[in-house]
């Protein structure tokens, strides 16, 4: 690969020539590349060759807090936006998710080694945090000028020579990381200059000081499915999928997974950071020591209800979000949110999501479902032309299997007209 050496000079153009030249790649391919190339790509990443599109599809009408949203949802899995747009459906039933806020602050980690004196250390913490607190504030101050910024200190001894001050930022409209990484090492330096040993300073991706808590309680007769399975079975093996949840981790990374399904995709399509999000929720739902699934739906008289308490940290200001013209467009569609709104559209997603998967689940199975869509997806993979998607789609599906060599030889009965 010595060819591609000093990659990260070379103009886009270059770029894509230096790899065809390289690894050899057809016309159609660099024409592809050429078509998806942005600037603003090229100063979002090194080596950058061209943006890849994810499928971006539309959750319609999803009721949160009283009002109608429609969320942007990104994601290559073909049966998630469906999903989620039936899960919504069955909120619409009810009054819909209501969601309540915690705090919302950023824990950033000074990690200190090799300390001689914890309690010498405990005691310089707890006098300086005034000053230590207007140290982190003017490495970023227009943050507390807007009324956010660096709010407390918290010392955590770790074992008898290691210790974290954490700092507790409100990040405001953004989600964070920047400005708490920032204050992290302005303070990290303090200490260093202290003569302590910092061992490093981050911001902590479990973002247990930024919770939501978001409940949906839906009429049990709105879960019925078309097959003729009452809404009552339904949401008793529905709440007994739920208990399952909390006793089996292989299950409850399943659940989560689902969840995940839609959080992921509303939260790439708002331009937010998917891996933070992954990161925390996955880390909050082994908090007890065991990891569980992170919703818990129950039945209450005639209602199903469904909760989550989730650790969520977005931003509508910041990173990609004011640049990708793509991620404002799609803040427009969800009608602008302010980063509360967003945050509570975001658990909204999850719980419609993970509603649609568990009812599939305990009914029909989800391959009914998913068929349907793969078919679609295998339809185009095969090389269907728009006029002939439909058809074909249709025949893989009446097929007793489904795969290329057998959608390929269905593609051509098809233009054979047999
Ligand atoms: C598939 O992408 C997601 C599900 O497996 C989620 C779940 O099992 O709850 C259907």
């Amino acid at each position: 690969m010595a060819n591609l050496t000093g990659f990260y000079k070379r103009s886009m153009a270059e770029r894509i020539a230096l790899l065809a030249a390289e690894i050899g790649l057809s016309d159609e391919q660099t024409t592809m590349m050429r078509l998806h190339q942005s600037v603003i790509g090229d100063n979002q990443v090194e080596n950058y060759l061209y943006n890849f599109g994810v499928p971006t599809g539309l959750l319609i009408d999803l009721p949160v807090n009283g009002r109608l949203v429609n969320v942007p949802m990104s994601t290559e899995e073909p049966s998630v936006i469906a999903a989620a747009n039936n899960g919504a459906k069955m909120m619409r039933a009810g009054l819909g998710v209501q969601t309540q806020a915690s705090q919302r602050l950023v824990r950033g980690q000074i990690i200190l080694t090799d300390i001689i004196d914890m309690v010498t250390l405990q005691q310089y913490v707890t006098l300086h945090e005034t000053e230590l607190l207007q140290i982190a504030n003017a490495a970023h101050p227009s943050m507390a000028r807007r009324g956010g910024g660096a709010k407390s200190i918290l010392f955590e001894q770790l074992d008898e020579q290691r210790a974290i001050v954490n700092i507790l930022v409100d990040p405001q409209a953004a989600m964070g990381a920047n400005v708490v990484n920032t204050m992290a090492e302005a303070v990290a330096d303090e200490l260093r200059g202290q003569g302590y040993s910092v061992l490093m300073a981050i911001l902590s991706n479990l973002a247990s000081e930024a919770l939501i808590h978001a409940t949906v309680r839906i009429p049990v007769a709105a879960l019925a499915t078309k097959q003729g399975v009452t809404g009552a079975e339904i949401v008793a093996k529905i709440a007994e999928a739920s208990l399952i949840e909390t006793l089996s981790p292989y299950r409850a990374a399943t659940a989560n997974k689902g969840l995940l399904n839609g959080i992921e995709a509303a939260v790439l399509a708002s331009g937010n950071d998917t891996r933070a999000v992954n990161a925390t929720l996955h880390a909050f739902a082994a908090r007890s020591g065991q990891y569980r699934g992170l919703t818990r739906w129950t039945v209450a008289g005639a209602e199903l209800v469904g909760e989550t308490t989730l650790p969520l940290l977005l931003g509508v200001v910041g990173g990609s979000i004011g640049i990708v013209p793509a991620v404002k467009l799609n803040h427009q569609i969800m009608g602008n949110p302010t980063v509360e709104e967003l945050t509570a559209i975001v658990a909204a997603v999850g719980l419609a999501q993970n509603l649609a998967a568990l009812r599939a689940l305990v009914s029909t199975g989800i391959q009914a479902g998913h068929m349907a869509l793969q078919a679609k997806s295998l339809a185009l993979q095969v090389g269907a032309q728009p006029d002939e998607v439909g058809k074909l789609t249709d025949l893989i599906q009446q097929a007793d299997k489904i795969d290329e060599t057998h959608a390929r030889s269905l593609l051509h009965a098809l233009r054979n007209g047999k």
